[in-house]
């Protein structure tokens, strides 16, 4: 078993945050694959013993493993597969499954940036891959349209104003230009998560979109590709399926002119069966077959998600008003989703009805820096480890630069 401190995650520079990360970091290697979840991260524990606290872990092997069974999946449906890089951009994770997958989705320059960087060094060793670059997000700024359509193969815009805005450019530059739309079919009850969510931000709502490509279709000549992403954590791709024959219902022939369709990401294929698939490869295949489109998938956090530990120490014990709060040297800072949603931190070693109960709580002075509720078999002692689960995406991230955004400048009036 080998453990080494990780590079920086973004860009020199850009990333002021990153120091905290490059304190704490660890890359594990030579794990053994195949064992279940919880053996799995009982070993990346007992292999982490000895590492200084709060530290962020990832498994690389099983994000490896993680990123085969996706390029599996993506084969049998016949589509291409890109990595959402916003889940985790840590270079080592990334250029592990770019390895495997087609490509990579970006949110930011910094996130194209760090891709682009990626395929160079590749083809500069003279790995004949070709991988392919998507960028899309609703943050689009006029002076950096020019660099992106130079690092990016696709710049998929969120709005017709970003199309009208800055389509002539990224055509110039011979990027390819895509429109993302809301297929206005919500799958997630929780708005804070549903792009779909009444007057959502993210995407042409559909019924617009069919209107306007019908009125004027020649403002869209040049349009090369649709795509949506509109489900979180989903372990079935039934919504899909379903998203795709509403899309076909509503657009019919305009997806002739097109060249790709991209169905973004929000499903745990890693961790889906052949059978759970099948409505992906059904809903592909009509893509294909019925409007000659290639179809992308670009799934993020199924890759990373239970691949990554926060490893953290306990710093206080004691009891109030009849409750036993356990401070750990973490705080939901650190996983900003579980104060966000207050989604508890799953708990290695954590028994149902086990005897020894803690409120596991973070060390900043905030009152709901609360982790996790947890019972274990064996009271905590200060200096125990205790292992959050789970926080493979989009927890580190947004320690960082979430989406690659940089962090706003700091500026003084005196
Ligand atoms: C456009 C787009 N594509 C892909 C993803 C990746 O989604 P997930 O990490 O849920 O698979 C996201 C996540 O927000 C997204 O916004």
């Amino acid at each position: 078993m080998k453990h080494k401190t990780s590079h920086q995650a973004t860009e020199p520079g850009r990333n002021q945050r990153s120091a905290a990360f490059d304190h704490g970091g660890v890359m594990i290697a030579g794990l053994p694959s195949g064992a279940p979840e919880v053996e799995r991260a009982a070993s990346v524990a007992s292999h982490t013993h000895s590492i200084a606290t709060p530290a962020f872990v990832f498994d690389l092997p099983a994000i490896d493993q993680a990123a085969a069974r996706v390029a599996s999946i993506a084969q049998q449906a016949g589509c291409r597969a890109l990595y959402s890089i916003k889940a985790l951009s840590l270079p080592e994770v990334v250029e592990t499954i770019a390895r495997r997958l087609d490509g990579l989705e970006a949110s930011s320059n910094c996130e194209a940036r760090l891709a682009r960087g990626m395929f160079d060094a590749r083809n500069a060793i003279g790995d004949g891959k070709r991988s392919i670059l998507h960028l899309t997000t609703p943050g689009l700024k006029p002076d950096e349209v020019p660099e992106l359509a130079k690092l990016c193969d696709a710049i998929t815009f969120n709005s017709l104003t970003q199309w009208e805005r800055f389509g002539p450019m990224v055509a110039a530059a011979g990027a390819e230009r895509g429109l993302r739309v809301n297929p206005q079919l919500s799958w997630i009850a929780d708005e804070r998560y549903d792009p779909c969510r009444p007057s959502s931000k993210l995407g042409v709502p559909l019924d617009q979109l069919a209107i306007e490509l019908t009125r004027r279709p020649h403002d869209f000549a040049g349009l090369a590709g649709l795509e949506f992403h509109t489900n979180f954590r989903a372990t079935s791709t039934t919504p899909v399926e379903a998203t795709v024959d509403r899309l076909i219902e509503m657009l019919g022939d305009h997806l002739k002119s097109l060249a790709w369709m991209n169905l973004g990401g929000g499903y745990d294929l890693a961790h889906m069966s052949d059978a759970d698939v099948v409505p992906l490869v059904r809903a592909a295949e009509r893509l294909r077959s019925e409007f000659d489109l290639d179809v992308l998938i670009e799934p993020g956090s199924t890759l990373v998600r239970r691949h990554g530990y926060l490893i953290s120490s306990v710093v206080d014990l004691f009891e109030s008003e009849g409750q036993s709060i356990a401070v750990l040297d973490t705080s939901v800072a650190h996983l900003a989703e579980v104060f966000e949603y207050q989604r508890p931190a799953r708990v290695l070693g954590h028994v149902i009805g086990g005897p020894h109960r803690y409120t596991l709580a973070g060390s900043s002075c905030l009152a709901g820096d609360l982790l996790a509720e947890a019972a274990f078999a064996e009271p905590l002692e200060l200096g125990s480890r205790v292992v959050l689960c789970d926080v493979g995406a989009y927890a580190l991230s947004k320690v960082q630069n979430f989406n690659g955004l940089a962090p706003p400048a700091v500026r003084l009036v005196s």
